[in-house]
């Protein structure tokens, strides 16, 4: 009897209460307005942040790809391949660290078969990798791409790099063939594990990993 009681309460309570929003129906709808208003802005912005995250890690590959290419050619003309190993081993992580310091943001290129062990991808940039690798055996085009990690705090810039042409085979194709004797000796001397060699053009070498801290990229839109 108690419990029929209750409920004839509880409906009596329900009745009132809906009653007495009437009143406030229109305010309530103004709020409903607000919040889903709030989500499509937020909606929106987020495509924008991701349109401008790739953006942006188009723009600083191109510059450190520009900045190690520019400095690479010009150490082969003046030293030779040999010596410009020397050079990529002193000044390619220096060339990249400087343009990701000039953006705040962090610049890695890696891959599975690194030479550098601080090339060596991580969990996440090894299943980017994968997938690249992936279209790269089935002959589809890689695409660049963005991951939101760290909570997405971090918007993780990824792009292919592929063997362009025959430069690159002075140090990572074919050793006694594309590597010259000499070339091949420094390169183990200064990288015992190296796994960067037996490439051919169009082979995927690798990975831009380009670590843009989301409140970077919003500062820039
Ligand atoms: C003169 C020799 C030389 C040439 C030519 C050269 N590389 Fe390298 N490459 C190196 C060395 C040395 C490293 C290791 C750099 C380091 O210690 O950070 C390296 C590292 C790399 C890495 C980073 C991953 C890893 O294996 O550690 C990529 C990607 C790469 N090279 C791509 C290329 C491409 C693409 C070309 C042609 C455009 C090229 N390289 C031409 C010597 C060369």
């Amino acid at each position: 009897m108690g419990l029929k009681y209750n409920w004839q309460i509880i409906g009596l309570s329900l009745i009132i209460g809906i009653s007495s929003c009437n009143n406030g129906k229109k305010i309530d709808r103004a709020l409903v307005d607000e919040v889903n208003k709030a989500n499509e802005v937020k909606k929106l912005s987020e495509a924008e942040i991701t349109t401008h995250a790739m953006e942006w890690g188009e723009e600083i590959s191109m510059e450190a790809q520009k900045s190690l290419m520019g400095t690479l050619q010009k150490a082969i003309q003046e030293k030779g391949p040999e010596g410009a190993v020397s050079f990529c081993n002193v000044e390619a992580l220096a060339i990249t660290k400087e343009v990701a310091d000039k953006y705040k943001v962090t610049i890695r290129r890696v891959s599975e078969k690194n030479r550098n062990p601080k090339n060596i991808p991580n969990a996440t940039e090894n299943e980017l990798l994968d997938a690249y690798a992936y279209n790269s055996e089935n002959k589809i085009e890689n695409q660049a791409n963005i991951q939101k990690i760290e909570d997405g705090q971090v918007l993780l810039f990824t792009k292919a790099i592929t063997i362009p042409n025959g430069l690159c085979l002075n140090c990572h194709g074919q050793p006694g063939k594309d590597i010259q004797e000499g070339t091949a000796e420094k390169i183990k001397n200064l990288y015992p594990d190296d796994k960067a060699i037996n490439y051919q053009v169009g082979d995927l070498r690798g990975m831009w990993s380009i670590a843009l801290p989301k409140k970077e990229v919003v500062k820039g839109i």
